[in-house]
């Protein structure tokens, strides 16, 4: 009764999907368990790439059963749209399960989303604008629509009137827009329910009569560690729980039936949006991860900021989330570099600091202290072993996996499905 978590290490887009993707086959579920379409996870099949957003990276694969846990916020035109894109394309997605429980994204979300981001100026997040933020913060004050709300329209009218009450007061009075009317929020959300409903379940008992029955289910991170509500770079981070713990409650898999947390991490290291980043690199090495790595949002299309690798966050990735296997994705994108630095510690003020120090202030005056490693200068991506690899491409792994105190199972030496290296397997 395996349930796998796969989380990413660093500030996301670590290569999540294609590690779902890659254990294809084999397993039977693949869950998505927080976030929404802030997500891109980019997955390549031979001549095929594929760009998903809110849809778990199990969709592609045949016979996997994609499913959308409690934890996610929805955003139910995205959803119908992705879907269709897909079938479009050959995908059979008639699998999909969506958790009743999940959050709505509705439209005056999306707007408060942007117009809050405009309104804090140069202290914004650097959001997907997507209404994510506000989305979760109503679900914590309990004012969310959920999907099951979609289904009964007194109760979506009563839900969606209440959260006007109270959002359109914030829209017109403090950033001097248009108020929403209830009549249109709610029209919207019932177009969608003829098509939802034969989709929703309760996800939380079909997932444990899966794993009853022996099935193997993966569960898969939006975001990443350092973008973790509690966990991460705070205020400058996503507002779900992007680790191994959210897999949990977004879930409603228990902690006991977990047997692995995989964390997928880069070779180097990039954030999306604002915030603090010690790594990162302002100069022509930055600009020359961010092309060979193609560092471009697959959601927003922003160039993604780059830097050197940090082995301090990838060890606390490692802690916060009892990583168990490591996938390391993008060593490809080093080759060519003549020498490699990694962080290995940080000075604030002068203290050496070996984890990530408590307080955010000191995170954001964090300067790396590095340890250089020699670069390759050999094609990898026909590695298929890691006796394949140069050896000093292999020492450079070598060298990461001590500093971040957990194996390193695969390495990507490219973004196709087969350009991996396959060390140990990591389903149970
Ligand atoms: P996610 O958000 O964690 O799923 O990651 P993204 O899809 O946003 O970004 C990862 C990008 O790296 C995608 O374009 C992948 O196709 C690509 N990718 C994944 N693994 C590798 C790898 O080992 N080498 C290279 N060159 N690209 C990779
Ligand atoms: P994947 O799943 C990288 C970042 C945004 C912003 C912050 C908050 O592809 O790894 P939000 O819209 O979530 O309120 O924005 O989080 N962010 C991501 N950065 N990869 C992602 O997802 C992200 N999802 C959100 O850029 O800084
Ligand atoms: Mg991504």
């Amino acid at each position: 009764m395996p349930a796998i978590v796969l989380v990413g290490a660093q500030w996301g887009d670590e290569g999540k999907g294609k590690a779902t993707d890659l254990l294809g086959s084999r397993v039977d579920a693949v869950v998505k368990f927080n976030g929404g379409n802030n997500a891109g996870h980019t997955i390549v099949i031979g001549n095929e790439k594929y760009a998903l957003h809110l849809l778990p990276s199990g969709i592609l694969t045949p016979g996997c059963r994609p499913v959308i846990g409690n934890g996610v916020v929805v955003d139910l035109g995205v959803l119908f749209e992705e879907l269709d894109a897909l079938e479009e394309r050959g995908v059979d997605t008639s699998g999909l399960v969506v958790s009743g429980a999940a959050h709505v994204i509705t439209s005056y979300n999306r707007t408060l989303d942007k117009v809050t981001e405009r309104f804090l100026g140069s202290s914004r997040i650097g959001t997907t604008g997507r209404g994510i933020g506000p989305t979760y913060a109503d679900k914590m004050a309990r004012i969310g629509i959920r999907v099951q709300d979609i289904f009964d329209e007194p109760v979506l009218r009563a839900k969606v009137s209440g959260a006007l009450d109270l959002k359109n007061q914030i829209l017109v009075k403090i950033y001097n827009r248009k108020a929403f009317e209830v009549d249109v929020v709610v029209d919207e959300l019932l177009g969608y329910a003829d098509r939802l409903r034969p989709m929703v379940a309760d996800t939380t008992l079909l997932l444990d009569r899966m794993l009853n029955d022996g099935k193997t289910i993966v569960l898969e991170a939006g975001q990443a560690t350092l973008l973790d509500v509690d966990h991460g770079t705070y205020p400058y981070v996503t507002s779900s729980s992007a680790t191994a713990g959210g897999a949990c409650t977004g879930s409603g898999i228990p902690p006991t039936r977990i047997e692995r947390v995989v964390a997928i991490v880069k070779a180097y290291t990039t954030r999306v949006g604002e915030g603090p980043f010690p790594t990162e690199l302002l100069d022509e090495y930055g600009e020359l991860l961010r092309t060979a790595g193609a560092e471009f949002g697959t959601t927003t299309g922003r160039p993604r900021r780059c830097g050197w690798f940090d082995a301090v966050i990838a060890r606390y990735a490692t802690r916060i989330n009892g990583v168990t296997d490591f996938v390391l994705t993008k060593l490809d994108v080093l080759t060519g570099i003549d020498e490699i630095p990694v962080c290995v510690a940080y000075d604030v003020a002068g203290v050496r600091h070996d984890e990530l120090p408590m307080n955010q202030v000191d995170f954001a005056r964090a300067v790396p202290i590095y340890e250089t490693f020699p670069g390759w200068q050999e094609d990898i991506a026909k590695a298929r072993t890691l006796e394949d690899l140069p050896r000093n491409a292999r020492d450079y792994v070598a060298a990461l996996e001590k500093m971040i105190n957990a194996p390193i199972s695969a390495v990507g030496v490219g973004p196709d499905r087969d350009e991996t290296i396959a060390i140990r397997d990591l389903l149970p």
